[in-house]
């Protein structure tokens, strides 16, 4: 077997793959002074709104921002519950944290979504919204979620960080509650060259008011109505979102057709639990922000896949949101801990090639072959 270097991730080749088409959309913004709240970010938000079928999308600093501020035009009491997903950035605990509210981390479920069966037990007289990450590039059962939120009369919310385009039953992240939210983080399905981020959703209040925060208070004839901040995205940075969006179905399709490999190639492995390929799930439509598979020998499997030039990640460097200690947010929630002993996540990118998958698989097999 050929030794090859194939990173977890290619930052340069964000740039390089489309170099002249992206110049061009820069240049463009550059020579016409164009780079706080102008019309290419205007625009963005509009076909971000009809690529997502949501009524309003606000372009705003980054993914935590865009949490913080959808759960501010909330206008929650001070201490309110917010329920997430332990396996979550610590980003979403921390926009509840910085709203004034409680994060309250539970399980998850073998697909490695919020588990609603761990939800409910978890709600209490100030619990009031539930926030379930779409992590992975996966929506979660939000039928279940919906349910359990017109039970006890809870807001729902939805971190879509990682989950632009994906769908639950024909209908996007991000569109399920009362807002929803993205990250635009260079690594992300739909990435920029730096942060950036947006809020769904289709109630005009909380757009409004997201609206007035991001931009200290300001409405559109400049004057100061509210409090507010600053939590702007840069017009370029929305240029050139805009500019890539135009082929996101494209690099959507190229992500499943990634994951089709893995699972071709993979799927007879006894030690390993892949995510459920695409197209297996009728009422899913996976677009692969990340492949998080599970394997019974992760950490000596993940060594092979190192000497062997392959880079490999466990998310949120092996600490779902209950076992950071600073955050006090301990929870007995055993799923989640039996998930990061057996998690990680191999490369899932544009710049990845079919022969670079067949290595990884490759490398892959040699392991089991030497360790069955
Ligand atoms: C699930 C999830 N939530 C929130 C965030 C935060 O997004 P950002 O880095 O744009 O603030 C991320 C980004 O890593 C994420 O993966």
């Amino acid at each position: 077997m050929a030794q090859r270097s194939v990173p977890f991730f290619n930052y340069p080749a964000l740039f390089m793959q489309d170099e002249t088409g992206l110049t061009d959309v820069v240049m463009d913004v550059l020579r016409r002074g164009a780079y706080i709240l102008q019309k290419d970010l205007a625009e963005f938000e509009t076909a971000l709104a009809t690529f997502t079928g949501a009524k309003h999308a606000i372009g705003v600093a980054d993914g935590t921002n865009a949490m913080l501020l959808g759960l501010r035009a909330l206008d929650l009491p001070p201490g309110s519950e917010v329920i997430i997903a332990s396996h979550t950035y610590v980003a979403t605990a921390a926009a509840a944290h910085f709203a004034g509210l409680t994060p309250v981390p539970v399980d998850c479920g073998s697909d490695h979504m919020i588990d609603p069966a761990s939800v409910e037990p978890a709600i209490t007289p100030r619990t009031r919204v539930i926030m379930p990450t779409q992590v992975n590039g996966r929506t979660s059962d939000m039928d279940a979620i919906g349910a359990i939120a017109k039970r006890h009369n809870l807001i729902v919310a939805e971190d879509a960080a990682q989950a632009l385009g994906s769908k639950f039953k024909g209908k996007c992240a991000g569109t399920f509650g009362a807002f929803g939210t993205f990250s635009f983080y260079p690594a992300k399905l739909l990435g920029c060259f730096g942060d950036g981020g947006a809020v769904l959703t289709n109630d005009d209040a909380i757009a409004e008011k997201v609206r007035l925060h991001h931009d200290h208070g300001r409405n559109d004839d400049g004057i100061f109505v509210s409090w507010g901040t600053n939590s702007r995205l840069d017009n370029l940075q929305a240029a050139v979102l805009h500019y890539r969006l135009k082929s996101f179905d494209e690099a959507i399709a190229r992500r499943r057709q990634i994951a089709s490999h893995y699972q071709e190639q993979l799927g007879d492995i006894s030690d390993l639990m892949l995510p459920p390929a695409p197209g297996s799930e009728p009422d899913h439509f996976d677009v692969f922000q990340n492949y998080e598979m599970e394997a019974g020998k992760r950490d000596a499997l993940r060594d092979h896949l190192k000497a062997n030039g392959i880079g490999t990640l466990v998310q949120w460097s092996g600490q779902p949101v209950h076992r950071i200690k600073a955050l006090g947010l301990d929870r007995h929630l055993p799923n989640t801990d039996r998930l990061f002993q057996r998690c990680f996540m191999l490369p899932m990118h544009l710049a990845l090639s079919d022969d670079d998958v067949a290595y990884i698989c490759d490398t892959i097999r040699d392991f089991y072959r030497r360790n069955n």
